[in-house]
Formats: C-alpha cells, structure tokens, sequence
C-alpha cells in the first residue's frame, strides 16, 4: 500500500507530479491512500511520500486536454476524496479513451458534480467580493488600496485570481480568505494558499451601497426563493446590505399594496381642466423684475418645448440665490415632477447621501436642472423616464441661462452628459472632461461627473461599487473647489 500527502489546496501540478509517479509504476487506484495536510492525521503523511519504481520499459503516457481541464477544476474542491477519484479516472482512461463521454459511468459524474460545484463557487465569489477602500497613508500619493474579505467552499483563490486582476486592474488590493489569498500592485498577481486572518473591514461606501440597495428594490417582483439561490444566505453576512433583505422582505405586501393604492405616478387625467382652473385664480403679487423669483414665475408657464404637455408642473432650480456652486442635473424624475422640487426621488436621495460623506451641505447649493419639465412614455401605471432630445435642452437652457446669469456661481458641477451638452452645447464623452475642473466664461470653473441615476443601472456589481466610490472622490473634489 502506498501512502501519498499533498498541500490538496488547488493546485493541479502536485497531484498530476505524484500520479504520474504512481501510473508508470502501473500502481492500481485501491493501493493508494491519498491524503492532504488538511486531513486529521495529513501532517504525518508527508514523511512517507514515496513514489515507485517506474516500470520497465515505462508505458507511455498522454493525457486528454479535456481530462487535464476537468482535473484542474476537481482538485480544488474540498472533497478528500477527490485525488483518489481523479487517479482513479485517470488509470481508467489509460485504458478506456472515451470514458469521459459516458455520462453514465459513476466516476465521471462525480468527477464533473465536483467541477459544477468548483463553477459554482467561482462565480459567488466573482459576484460576493466586496473591496473596502483603505485609506492612503496621510501625504502619501498613489494608486488607490482595497481589501476584501470573502469565505469560499473551495480552494479557489488561485483560480479566481486573473478574474480580479482583469477586473480591477487599476487599484492594488488584496482578497483575503480562510482558504488563501491574492494580490495585485498593478504589476504582480501574487497568491498564497495559506489561510489568511479576516481583515477589519468596513468604509465609507458601505453606507451608499445600502441605499442604492435599498432604492432598488422593488417590492412587486420580490421572489424570496429565487433571491435565496442566487445570493445564499452563507454570504450575507459578508454583505453590508444584507441585514436590510429580511426588513424589505416583511414590508414588501404592504409596499406593494400601498403603492397600487396611491397610483401617484398616473399622469392627471383632467390636468388642462385643473390648469384651467388655476389660470383663474387671482394672481399672487408679481416678484420683481429680473430677480429670480420673477424667473422660476416664468417658467411655471413655460410651453417653449411640447414636454410640458405631459408634466404635471415645471421643476425649477432651487438654493440660496447667491450660491457659490451651481449643481446641473438632466430633468426631474417621476417624484421630483409630482413635488415640484429636484432631486427628491432615488437619484436625489443618493445625490444628497453623497455630498454629506463628502462634507457638502445641499442647503449650500443652487441645484436645478438642464430641462425643467419630466419627459416620459405613459406604460401601464407607470411612467417611464425619456431622455430629452438636444432641441428640448436648447430650449430649455433659455431658463438655465438666467439662472445662471443671476445666481452667478463661481463653480458650476455638471452631472452628466445632458447637463454637459446644455452647458457647452458639445457632446463629448464625460471620461475625456471628468473630475477635473474646467474654465469657463466669466471666471466661473466648470466640474463634470456623471449623473447618479447612471449609477443605478449599471448591471455589474463591482463595476457599480468602483462607480460608487467615484462619485464620492468627484464630490470630495467639489468640497475642496468651493
Ligand atoms: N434626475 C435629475 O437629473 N434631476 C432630478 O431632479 C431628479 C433626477
């Protein structure tokens, strides 16, 4: 009988060294014992590791890429078994070269259950990763540092690691688990297949990643069973916004129930009757001239372009007339057109979560928009946003002009490419302009970031939280321009 101890944390090239050993030697699968460090009485193993004579002549051996593939993928599972299960599919494909394509065949379904599981594994893990910002040390410059904690069923970290630097190859982090870990500086993938201590984790974007979580969610399509596969519960407690899921899961009838009732977002059905209406109503005393009471009066009648028809009401800028920034939206949303104020729906909640961690009061802040009325597709009882054409923003920029012209900012923040366009009247890619600030006439500087509803849709969770913190930095940047 023969004995062999491996590491048994993911690497293929160990076990492939010592079962090639044992297949020249023409050693049956049931005369090896086949152990790892991590077994109970692994430790003691490795002084035995012996390989035997190889055969005389050594029969020749050639491997089938698509076992060497399926192998790779078993020797990182934490089944024991699996080493000898792989040189027992290995002695038996030496003499039957098909066995991998008969689905029916014991070992070979166990072999691949084993490999889906490692696949499945992989992709929680591409999916759960959650990087935490460590801040750089005080006067330092340089590449921004992450960190991340994360508890696979498997030893994947080697595996999954080429992911992470293709993903995240702009930042230096590291992703530390009980089954090993991995780095990247930008230059060095390094991995380790030794447990690595939980970090200390928590930063600033935990708390905006819990109201983008939140602002998300939507009660109607809630499907607890298929919420629980796609994002076990193993993993929530790695997760900031886990611990809102049960809360949102037991108010979801009620939301439900609540926002059928209210049907807020119906379109008035009798609205040029109301306008009407309202057209009688003696008018409230004139503010004066070019004052930008006068202003926001105006446009309260504004039928420059046909959005108007569909709005409930114009949404002009508000904040301190003399504020030193101005900050530019697109147009107002489903809630802001039924408030009659901008950004007091999901964006605006973000918007405003992301100028307290970046130190900004809004009360500081003149906020209006390029387009002052909502443009929308009536669906159902919905309303579904439409983005407004360049001839409605030129039309529209006849407001944003005064407001301009009498809030007289000296920093000008732009969010996003329709706020870009009504100010420049160029459409440029918000990369090339993005977070730095820009002259503009009349000594005013102009700052571009994008809009926080893009955060929103963007499918990719990763990507989503790089965005996050992103927007944060460009915020942190205003706080140190104004
Ligand atoms: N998006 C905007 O651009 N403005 C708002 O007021 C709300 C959402």
């Amino acid at each position: 009988m023969f004995r062999y101890s491996l590491r048994g944390r993911g690497d293929v090239n160990e076990w492939r060294d010592a079962a090639r050993g044992f297949l020249l030697a023409g050693i049956t699968p049931e005369f090896i014992e086949w152990r790892t460090m991590d077994d109970a009485d692994g430790l003691f193993g490795f002084d035995e590791n012996r390989l035997p004579q190889p055969a005389d002549p050594p029969p020749k051996i050639t491997v089938q890429p698509s076992f060497i593939r399926l192998a790779e993928a078993v020797v990182c599972h934490s089944d024991p078994t699996r080493f000898a299960l792989l040189y027992r599919l290995l002695f038996r494909l030496f003499h039957s070269h098909g066995l991998l394509n008969m689905a029916t065949d014991s070992d070979v379904t166990a072999a691949r259950r084993l490999a889906k599981s490692v696949g499945r594994d992989y992709h929680k893990m591409t999916a759960f990763v959650r990087f935490k910002e460590l801040p750089l040390p005080e006067g330092q410059a340089g590449r921004r540092r992450f960190v991340s904690w994360f508890e696979p069923d498997h030893f994947i970290v080697a595996r999954v690691a080429p992911f992470f630097q293709r993903r995240f190859t702009d930042m230096d982090w590291l992703i530390a688990t009980p089954k090993g870990s991995a780095s990247w500086d930008g230059e060095t993938l390094k991995t380790s297949d030794d447990p690595a201590p939980k970090p200390n984790l928590r930063d600033d974007t935990d708390d905006l990643w819990r109201i983008y979580y939140a602002s998300i969610f939507n009660p109607a399509r809630l499907k607890v069973k298929m919420m629980t596969t796609e994002m076990p519960k193993k993993y929530w407690k790695n997760l900031p916004e886990a611990d809102l899921i049960p809360g949102m899961i037991a108010r979801a009838e009620a939301s439900v129930l609540d926002m059928a009732a209210r049907q807020a977002s119906e379109p008035l059905p009798f609205h040029h009757r109301i306008q009407d209406a309202a057209a009688k109503v003696p008018a409230a005393p004139r503010a004066a001239a070019g004052t930008l009471a006068a202003v926001r009066e105006d446009a309260r009648h504004c039928t420059r372009c046909d959005i108007h028809c569909l709005a409930t009401q114009t949404v002009f800028g508000e904040g301190p007339a003399d504020a030193q920034v101005m900050v530019i939206g697109e147009q107002p949303g489903d809630q802001e057109d039924l408030a009659g104020k901008p950004f007091v729906g999901p964006a605006g909640k973000l918007f405003v979560e992301t100028l307290q961690q970046a130190g900004i009061e809004r009360d500081r802040l003149y906020v209006t928009n390029a387009v002052k009325h909502f443009k929308y597709q009536p669906r159902g009882k919905r309303r579904i946003h439409q983005k407004p054409n360049m001839g409605e923003v030129r039309q529209c920029r006849w407001w944003l002009r005064q407001e301009l012209d009498l809030v007289k900012p000296k920093l000008v923040v732009a969010m996003g490419a329709t706020a870009l366009f009504a100010l420049t009247d160029m459409r440029q890619k918000l990369e090339d302009v993005r977070s730095e600030p820009i002259a503009m006439e009349e000594g005013k500087t102009l700052f571009v970031t994008v809009h926080p509803s893009y955060l929103f849709r963007i499918p990719d969770e990763g990507l989503r939280r790089e965005q996050l913190a992103r927007f944060r930095e460009d915020m942190i940047s205003v706080k140190r321009l104004m």
